[in-house]
């Protein structure tokens, strides 16, 4: 079988461990053949094709990024786009895609197994958000950097005196907040599950300064919006071809508010794609690795439309439908058990 391979959407550290681990397993259990699809969708659509056999995903597996390419591409929203992309499969003489990604690589990937076309999904994302797979890989990377600035900024806060505040990424989840925070013992963690107070988050941060030595450090999810009416946030920003808003600047917006109502000095960090760039953890590697390893046996076993899951320490199948569904989101005890360590 020719078995078609892509990225979509964000990049994440471990996705070259799924290309490698499809690839090997295909070739070597089967004789099956790959190409991989460039820049996600796009490629699909337009035929863009490159070589992907054996000897192109040797020494990958600690490499960031993706060898393939990723865009943000919806071949739904153009007109005519899975008629095209329907036309490159045959003209490529592709049978199957494993698609690797988010949300919206998925929910195409679960629309074009609707209408008929072989797909396997691997589920990828940083943001930890997809309802139906215990972790994504990235995840644990992206907390691992995350974690590490949050320790080098306690230093610095500390010698001068200052709230340090930390934006990290996870769109509408606050998971990489809630887990760096955790591990890098912010004082407070702010995330898009719960709308924050500003006056709570002045009171820890006063609190925190009332210690002798120690200054607060402040996370916060880019996601994150305050109780409404209580601060002025600036309105709109630019969508992307799913409909997604750019999010940031909430980092930059408590700064000044934090600064002027505690009196004390505050900077901002804004960790951006740091938090998805370079070598994945090997936490991720093992993740990446068996996703696609189970995901290239679901291929070979003609069980499409699946996506590959972690549950507990085990790797599911579970339908793209439910894959899609709904977003997991940062429950309210969990934000509970790290409300002990605010202030
Ligand atoms: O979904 C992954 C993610 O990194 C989010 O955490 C973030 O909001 C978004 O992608 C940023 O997207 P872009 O790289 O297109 O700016």
């Amino acid at each position: 079988m020719r078995i078609g391979v892509l990225t979509g959407g964000g990049d994440c550290p471990g996705l070259n461990a799924v290309i490698r681990a499809v690839v090997r397993k295909g070739v070597q259990i089967g004789g099956h053949e790959f190409v991989g699809f460039r820049d996600g969708w796009r490629g699909a659509v337009e035929g863009d094709v490159t070589p992907l056999d054996v000897d192109a995903v040797r020494g990958i597996l600690p490499r960031g990024g993706t060898i393939l390419g990723s865009s943000r591409t919806n071949p739904y929203k153009d007109r005519g786009g899975v008629d095209r992309l329907r036309a490159s499969l045959d003209d490529l003489g592709v049978e199957a895609i494993v698609a690797i990604g988010g949300e919206d690589t998925l929910g195409v990937a679960k629309r074009l197994h609707d209408d008929g076309v072989q797909v396997v999904g691997v589920p990828k994302t940083i943001d930890n958000d997809l309802g139906a797979t215990d972790y994504t890989f990235g995840f644990d990377t992206a907390v691992t950097i995350a974690t590490e600035a949050i320790d080098r900024l306690h230093t610095t806060a500390e010698s001068h005196r200052r709230t340090l505040i930390c934006e990290v990424m996870g769109r509408h989840a606050g998971w990489i907040a809630l887990h760096s925070g955790m591990a890098g013992g912010a004082n407070v963690i702010l995330i898009p599950e719960r709308p924050f107070d500003i006056e709570q988050v002045c009171d820890y941060v006063n609190r925190r300064f009332a210690t002798k030595r120690y200054a607060p450090i402040v996370v916060v999810a880019e996601g994150a919006v305050p109780v409404e009416g209580t601060l002025q946030m600036a309105g709109g920003g630019e969508v992307d071809a799913f409909g997604h808003a750019r999010l940031g600047g909430i980092g930059q917006r408590l700064e000044s508010e934090i600064a002027s109502r505690t009196g004390h000095e505050a900077r901002t960090t804004v960790l951006g794609h740091i938090q998805r760039g370079g070598t994945p953890t090997p936490f991720d590697r093992v993740l990446a690795t068996r996703f696609g390893l189970h995901a290239i046996d679901a291929a070979l076993a003609g069980d499409w439309g699946v996506m590959v899951a972690l549950r507990g320490t085990d790797i599911v199948r579970v339908p793209l439908a439910e894959a899609t569904k709904e977003l997991k989101t940062v429950p309210v005890e969990r934000y509970a058990e790290a409300e002990v360590f605010f202030g």
